[in-house]
C-alpha cells in the first residue's frame, strides 16, 4: 500500500489485511514482544486541526515501531503562511519517510501524495477519517468475532465519519443503515459508491428505522471541527438524532455502541448509554494505536 488517502482507494482484501496486521501488532504489544519494524524511519505529522487521539496514537505508534515522529503544527509551518502544498510535499519528501496529515480539504491530502514521493496518511479531513474507521472495524471484529453480515448503523451528521463508515462497512460486507437530516446527508461520491452495493445500504431521516436490528450503532458530534459557527443551527437540525436507550431497544441484543470521540453527552449520545458502553468505546480509542501501526507498517516498511 503506497498511501492511505481514503478508504475508497482500498480493496476489501487490503482492509482485512490491515485489520489482521493490527490484531497481530496488538497481541505482540500485549505480550511485551518488541516490533521495531520502522527503525530509523521518521514520520512527519502535520496538524491543521486539534487532536488528542490521532496525535498521541501516531506518535506513540512510531516510537513502538522503532521510528520517530515529528509533530508539525500548521501554525508553525510555512504552509500556514501560504507556502504551496506542492512545495511542502517536495521538501518534506527529502527529509521524511512518511507524512500523516489532518486538515480541512481532502484535495490537500491528495496533492501531498501527488507532489511528494513518500507515503501520505490521512489523519482526518472534512471528507473522511479512514484511520478511525479501520480502528472501528477492528473493534467490532474483536467484540463480535466477524464483520460480514453484521448490521452497522450510524446516527447523525453525514460528515467525515459517516462517509468513512459507509465505505468501510460496505467494503467488508456489512449492512449499513444511516439516519441523518435531509440537509446533512453524506457526500455524493459516497452515496454513488453505496449504490454499487444493492441491498447492503439504507438511508433514512428516522433514527428508529436505521437502528432496527443493529449490531453496532455509531454516532459523532453534531458540529465538527471548523463548523463551530454553525453550532446553534446544528443543535436545532440534529435534535432527535441522539443515540439513547430508545434506539438500543430496537437494536439486536448485545448491540455495541461506538463513538470516535470527543463525545458531547446530552447531544448526540446520552450519558447513560455512553457509560454503559464505555468499555467498547475506549477499546475503540485504544485500537487507533494498533490499527494505525498496521497502516504505518503497510505504507512505510
Ligand atoms: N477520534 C479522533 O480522531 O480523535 P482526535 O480528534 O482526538 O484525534
Ligand atoms: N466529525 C468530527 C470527528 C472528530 C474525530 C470532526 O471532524 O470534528
Amino acid at each position: 500500500m503506497k498511501h492511505l488517502l481514503k478508504l475508497m482507494d482500498l480493496s476489501k482484501e487490503e482492509i482485512l489485511d490491515l485489520l489482521d496486521l493490527a490484531d497481530k501488532l496488538k497481541a505482540e504489544r500485549k505480550a511485551g514482544i518488541p516490533h521495531p519494524i520502522l527503525a530509523g524511519k521518521t514520520l512527519g505529522m502535520i496538524f491543521e486541526k486539534s487532536s488528542t487521539r490521532t496525535r498521541v496514537s501516531f506518535e506513540t505508534g512510531m516510537y513502538q515501531l522503532g521510528g520517530h515522529a515529528l509533530f508539525l503544527s500548521s501554525r508553525d509551518l510555512q504552509i500556514g503562511r501560504g507556502e504551496p502544498v506542492e512545495d511542502t510535499a517536495r521538501v518534506l519528501s527529502r527529509y521524511l519517510d512518511g507524512i500523516m496529515i489532518r486538515t480541512f480539504a481532502q484535495e490537500e491530502v491528495e496533492a501531498l501524495a501527488e507532489y511528494g514521493s513518500i507515503p501520505i496518511i490521512n489523519g482526518l479531513t472534512d471528507f473522511c477519517h479512514p484511520c478511525q474507521v479501520l480502528a472501528d472495524l477492528m473493534t467490532i471484529r474483536e467484540h463480535k468475532g466477524k464483520l460480514e453480515g453484521l448490521n452497522m448503523c450510524y446516527i447523525g451528521d453525514g460528515n467525515n465519519m459517516a462517509n468513512s463508515l459507509i465505505v468501510g462497512g460496505l467494503k467488508v460486507g456489512m449492512h449499513v443503515s444511516i439516519a441523518c437530516p435531509k440537509d446533512y446527508q453524506p457526500d455524493q461520491k459516497v452515496l454513488d459508491l453505496a449504490a454499487q452495493y444493492p441491498g447492503q445500504f439504507f438511508m433514512t431521516d428516522k433514527p428508529l428505522e436505521a437502528a432496527k436490528d443493529a449490531d453496532a450503532i455509531f454516532t459523532d458530534v453534531w458540529a465538527s471541527m471548523g463548523q463551530e459557527d454553525e453550532k446553534a443551527i446544528r443543535e436545532k437540525a440534529f435534535a432527535g438524532y441522539q443515540v439513547n436507550q430508545e434506539l438500543l431497544d430496537v437494536a439486536h441484543a448485545g448491540c455495541m455502541v461506538q463513538h470516535c470521540l470527543p463525545a458531547h453527552r446530552g447531544e448526540e449520545i446520552t450519558a447513560d448509554v455512553f457509560e454503559a458502553h464505555a468499555n467498547e468505546i475506549f477499546d475503540e480509542a485504544e485500537n487507533r494505536l494498533h490499527a494505525q501501526k498496521a497502516v504505518l507498517v503497510a505504507c512505510m516498511k
